[in-house]
């Protein structure tokens, strides 16, 4: 289950590579537009005033998430709750924004074709997803479900964000499927203020599956042992805590 009040702990630091993407897609006259995995969809009406003409459809499998969604009110946008391993747009679509969202689906070698299929001819394909899973943040989290004290404990779990593929496959699919592709990582090095605050971000994010399969009672223990671990590696420091994060992007370009 997401917490959109959780995950929105960190807006400015989470909305940043949003806008990032968004900076290098042109294609002002889109009147298809859909946000896949739209969360809240605070940022999916952020698309209406990049694409002026377009009607914007965002897609979320969270009805927590889009409870939030209910006080976008336009008539050029729209939010539907579906699992966007069955979802299919109801026309050809000239944009598809999704941001740090396709890492939570399996087997992108039948997704990303599945989504240059939904194209128009000249249509774009824009994603951002992290690419921080051999940082600490995620390697203490994985030892410990891992581990022989709580590996016993977490059965249920399942469900976890996926490292994506390499720049280079995305470009070389998407490249074999007619599309030019403008590829990039970044590192935002997030200064954040407050206690403990990458369990805080994780609590976001990654953590979500892990406390919903682990017994209720055992939360605070896990949390506390995770939570001492994670102040080893990002310590509170007299200007905050910092937490570097890798990102990937690409903006594939429909050419054929
Ligand atoms: C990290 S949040 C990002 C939300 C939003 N794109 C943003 O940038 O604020 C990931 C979102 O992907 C959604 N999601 C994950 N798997 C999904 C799936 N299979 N189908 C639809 N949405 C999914 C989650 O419900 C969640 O709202």
């Amino acid at each position: 289950m997401w917490n959109p009040n959780q995950y929105q702990k960190f807006s400015s630091e989470r909305d940043r590579p949003f806008f990032d993407l968004l900076a290098r897609i042109e294609k002002s006259d889109a009147k298809n537009v859909a946000d896949l995995g739209c969360g809240t969809g605070s940022l999916t009406a952020k698309l209406l005033e990049k694409f002026l003409k377009a009607h914007v459809v965002g897609v979320d499998s969270s009805a927590q998430m889009l409870e939030k969604s209910s006080a976008r009110q336009n008539p050029r946008l729209e939010f539907v709750l579906a699992d966007l391993s069955t979802w299919q747009p109801e026309k050809p679509l000239d944009v598809i924004v999704s941001n740090a969202a396709l890492q939570w689906l399996e087997d992108h070698e039948t997704l990303i074709p599945n989504l240059a299929n939904w194209l128009e001819a000249d249509g774009i394909l824009a994603v951002q997803m992290p690419i921080n899973f051999e940082q600490p943040s995620h390697t203490i989290l994985q030892d410990l479900t891992e581990s022989a004290t709580w590996k016993p404990h977490l059965r249920a779990f399942s469900s976890k964000p996926r490292a994506p593929k390499s720049a280079a496959w995305y470009i070389q699919t998407l490249a074999s499927l007619g599309f030019k592709v403008d590829a990039w990582e970044t590192t935002y090095h997030h200064v954040l203020h407050g206690e403990n605050v990458v369990l805080e971000w994780v609590k976001g994010t990654a953590l979500r599956p892990i406390l919903k399969a682990l017994e209720p009672d055992l939360h605070s223990q896990f949390l506390e042992e995770l939570g001492r671990q994670y102040l080893e590696v990002y310590p509170k420091q007299a200007f905050g805590t910092l937490f570097s994060f890798n990102r990937l992007f690409f903006v594939a370009s429909k050419t054929s």
